[in-house]
């Protein structure tokens, strides 16, 4: 797939089949379109990856999610049966720029997997109440004084494939 189809064709999926796995090395390939991120400074030792395959943790963090947020327990992760978590030091060369590297690292993950037929979305609201689960963070073996900042879930559509979309200029700018 050339670059600029899988860019029309990378699109959020919301329902993914859970007993359909993603094969490892696939995974890896994802992986490996991550670490090529830019990062800024490049402080790589700023960033941690966790590659989670395990349901239990999953509904782990589902539930101290919803526990956080008072509200019922839902799957934040669609169904995904793979979510990689981004984790970033908790200091940093700038603020805010954990958020710039992390985004850069999943994007490139979503576009690898959308080249590799892997359906996928980046999630933020998950991570928020896991970032303050320390207990749960050290199980899943994020390093201390990092904190998840992101994620990307990756899976098979339960819809089926994605259309690509036209690209075009859908965002408000100008040219000078
Ligand atoms: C920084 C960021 C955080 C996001 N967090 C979530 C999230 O927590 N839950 C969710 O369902 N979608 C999340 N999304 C996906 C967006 O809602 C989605 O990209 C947007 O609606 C556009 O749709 P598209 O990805 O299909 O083009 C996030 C996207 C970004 C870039």
């Amino acid at each position: 797939m050339q670059t600029l189809e899988a860019i029309a064709k990378r699109k959020s999926t919301r329902n993914f089949d859970p007993n359909k796995s993603v094969p490892d090395a696939v995974i890896d390939t994802i992986v490996k379109a991550g670490c090529q991120a830019p990062i800024g400074g490049n402080q790589r030792d700023s960033l941690h990856l966790t590659v989670c395959r395990s349901k239990d943790i999953l509904d782990a963090i589902n539930q101290s999610t919803a526990a956080a947020m008072k509200i019922e327990p839902r799957d934040f992760f669609y169904g995904a049966p793979v979510v990689v978590f981004v984790s970033a030091a908790n200091k940093q060369m700038a603020p805010g720029v954990e958020y710039a590297n992390a985004a850069c690292v999943i994007e490139n993950m979503l576009i690898a997997a959308t080249d590799a037929g892997v359906d996928n979305i980046y999630l933020w609201g998950a991570v928020q109440a896991l970032a303050k689960n320390t207990e749960l963070c050290a199980k899943m073996g994020i390093p201390e004084d990092f904190r998840p900042v992101s994620a990307a879930a990756l899976g098979y559509s339960l819809s089926g494939a994605a259309q690509p979309r036209e690209l075009s200029v859908s965002l408000s700018a100008n040219y000078i």
